[in-house]
């Protein structure tokens, strides 16, 4: 059983990630060179089992999501901004970088296939996969000479039926200094599964990691950066290189400054957050990603106790949450150039 299958908080609504819609771009690196790429029926593909990507990590991934507006329109939400993640990742992987004609062809035709899959309801959209695997054939450590680029979708709704639970973790590491944090490589979510696993079992939905050297300040949970706002001023784990750069947080800053909120964008002590519970400030707490949007925290677990955040429509994350929705539905205006439109 996967982790995410024992943590009952996922919305049961939700098939999220579990049914492919009808179907995927595919394009083939050999040769030094990517080719065109191909729009297809969704199909199993086959591979060697000497195929790199199954031994050695080389697999980098890329997440997004395309919203169905109020005018019947379909956009994408701040696409190039996976685009330039996907190539910080494929680097640091050794790995090929796509064009970004390649990748925005593979993800405008996968939305034009197959938007009908985005429900009328206000949090349905069309969730976005962009992957490249190594597929050269050969049992050895080595960077491999092929790869195949794939684009594939699958519906999704809101993922977290409730508020959630976290523990700050301050035994497991997510990612060092120097290390691959900063990348949407595979090997950084697999190595999460067993300390994310345990904290299922304590009846937590997530951990939020702390750094590798002392555990002393916050960095980000499970696929979710994390926010606090604390007597109204937002503050956030900066980008060190150990945390993904996430576009929801990028988006939800950019709000928050909009709307004449303090942002304070720096290392942040699990001590300075104990201690804003302690003595009896404001504190919200919210993950934040593509797939969870803004998911707030009803519980906070730091060195054994608990702690409980402000949540609910009037907390000012809830409000930015609903202003992200409302500009990716054409409800608001989008000031800020993010809805990517797919003709
Ligand atoms: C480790 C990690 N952190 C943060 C995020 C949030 O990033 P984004 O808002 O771009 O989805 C994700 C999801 O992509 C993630 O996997």
């Amino acid at each position: 059983m996967s982790t995410t299958e024992t943590n009952a908080n996922i919305a049961a609504t939700t098939t999220f990630g579990k049914v492919p819609t009808d179907h995927m771009f595919i394009a083939e690196y050999k040769n030094g060179k990517w080719n065109e790429g191909t729009l297809t029926r969704f199909q199993h593909i086959s591979l060697s089992p000497f195929a790199l990507c199954f031994h050695y990590g080389q697999t980098v991934f890329e997440g997004m999501k395309a919203f169905r507006m109020k005018d019947g329109q379909v956009n994408v939400f701040r696409p190039l901004k996976n685009f330039e993640r996907m190539n910080l990742s494929l680097e640091r992987m050794c790995m090929p970088p796509l064009s970004e004609e390649l990748f925005m062809h593979g993800v405008s035709e996968m939305v034009k296939a197959d938007k009908k899959f985005i429900d009328e309801d206000e949090e349905s959209s069309l969730y976005i996969r962009p992957l490249v695997i190594a597929t050269e054939e050969r049992i050895g450590v080595k960077v491999s000479d092929e790869y195949l680029f794939i684009v594939m979708c699958s519906p999704a709704k809101k993922y977290f039926a409730n508020p959630i639970k976290v523990k700050v973790e301050t035994e497991f590491t997510r990612a060092a200094e120097g290390g691959t944090g900063f990348a949407k490589c595979g090997g950084n979510y697999g190595a999460a599964y067993y300390p994310t696993h345990l904290a299922h079992l304590q009846g937590y939905d997530q951990v939020i990691w702390t750094d590798g050297q002392n555990h002393e300040y916050m960095e980000e949970s499970g696929t979710m950066n994390v926010i606090f706002v604390v007597d109204g001023t937002l503050i956030t784990p900066a980008l060190s290189g150990t945390i993904l750069e996430g576009i929801t947080r990028d988006s939800i800053l950019t709000l928050a400054r909009k709307n004449g909120m303090k942002v304070e964008e720096r290392r942040v002590s699990v001590k300075e957050i104990q201690d804003a519970f302690e003595s009896g400030k404001k504190v919200e707490a919210c993950g934040v990603g593509t797939v969870a949007v803004v998911a707030p925290i009803e519980q906070i677990d730091i060195n054994g106790k608990k702690y409980t955040p402000f949540t609910g429509d009037n907390s000012q994350m809830a409000k930015m949450k609903r202003q992200l929705l409302e500009i990716r539905l054409g409800i608001q205006k989008d000031e800020n150039g993010w809805n990517y439109m797919v003709k």
